[in-house]
């Protein structure tokens, strides 16, 4: 048997750094989780963000923070603009978000996950001042009839007709938000069920672009950072996500404008992540689209997605983590 990678036609392209990312999340769930229900939201972010900062310096990536937790002065760990990984190729941007859903894993509520996504450097999304924007989100087979410019009712028919269902046979995940009344409204109006979340869209997102979660639909105004992480997961699965800015404060506005963001401009997933792209999740709190973290008496066991753009391959990994093991040479405290 011909062993030799370049005979058989692999180059270093065909390694799958998604393999290497899901550790860094597990790390971050496993560490985050241990703060489920105890209503310390920044415990719980430290927790996740040191165990993924130790991990992220083992992944083979010369990668930079492009959505990090901050500028370095706010947040000293992971900050945007901080190189990571062991810096050799390939060269990366890195988004990444060691709990998505700070509140709901301090409450011990549905959704939390701990989010990492790479993409080729220079071709992530780079949201600056902006921390608000609408996104609309759907699954490969409504993927093309999706449109932020037009209403929500018009979209709900869309989605309906492209993957042959009845109007009232599809569901929209919405984050229950007052800003959200009038969205709200609308989708019942046109006939389709609702699933209101507090918060978590990246989760949200994906489970609306995952079959068999029973959710068609992401409608509404979250996070920009969130809504780059959800365009390389969408991405790889073929689905899509459309994004406009959207400042929710006047200050916010005139900083997105100082910027020289253009607020009225649809930003296609593509924009929002180029070039080929890796994702990672794993579940904290468990939800649609992840379970939970759950700890027993020697270890614990996690639930996890990696993907890559490139392939479409979409991989659920179930890990169970041994303490007495790991804690002999593991430089981060999971027990
Ligand atoms: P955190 O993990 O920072 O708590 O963010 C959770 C989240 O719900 C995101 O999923 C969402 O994009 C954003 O917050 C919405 O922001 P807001 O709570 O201000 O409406």
């Amino acid at each position: 048997m011909n062993t030799n990678k370049k005979a058989q036609g692999l180059t270093e392209d065909d390694r799958n750094l998604g393999m290497e990312l899901i550790r860094v999340t597990e790390a971050a769930a496993l560490a985050g989780a241990r703060w489920m229900g105890r209503g310390d939201k920044e415990a719980a972010d430290k927790a996740a963000v040191d165990a993924m900062r130790l991990m992220i310096s083992t992944c083979s990536m010369d990668g930079i923070v492009v959505i990090g937790e901050g500028g370095k002065d706010d947040a000293p760990m992971l900050y945007d603009g901080e190189r990571v990984g062991t810096g050799e190729p390939p060269l990366v941007d890195v988004a990444v978000d060691p709990v998505e859903g700070t509140t709901i894993t301090a409450r011990g509520m549905p959704g939390a996950i701990a989010v990492i996504a790479v993409a080729s450097r220079g071709a992530m999304f780079d949201p600056g001042p902006c921390y608000y924007m609408d996104k609309i989100s759907t699954g490969p087979e409504a993927a093309d009839v999706i449109d932020l410019e037009a209403p929500a009712g018009d979209n709900v028919k869309k989605v309906a007709k492209a993957k042959g269902l009845d109007v009232d046979d599809v569901t929209v995940i919405i984050m229950d938000k007052p800003r959200h009344q009038g969205l709200i409204s609308e989708v019942r109006e046109a006939g389709a069920r609702i699933r209101l979340i507090t918060d978590g869209d990246v989760a949200a997102s994906i489970s609306a672009a995952t079959p068999g979660t029973g959710v068609d639909l992401m409608l509404g105004t979250g996070g920009t950072p969130e809504g780059v992480i959800s365009a390389a997961a969408l991405k790889c699965i073929g689905g899509n996500i459309i994004g406009r800015l959207n400042p929710q404060s006047d200050k916010e506005r005139q900083e997105v404008l100082d910027a020289g963001y253009d607020l009225s401009r649809v930003i296609a997933q593509d924009e929002l992540v180029g070039g080929d792209a890796y994702f990672a999740a794993t579940g904290i709190t468990g939800g649609d689209l992840l379970e939970a973290v759950k700890y027993r008496k020697d270890g614990a066991t996690t639930e996890s997605l990696a993907m890559r753009s490139r392939t479409g391959t979409v991989r659920r990994i179930t890990a169970d983590h041994n303490w007495h093991k790991l804690m002999k040479f593991s430089g981060i405290h999971y027990d």
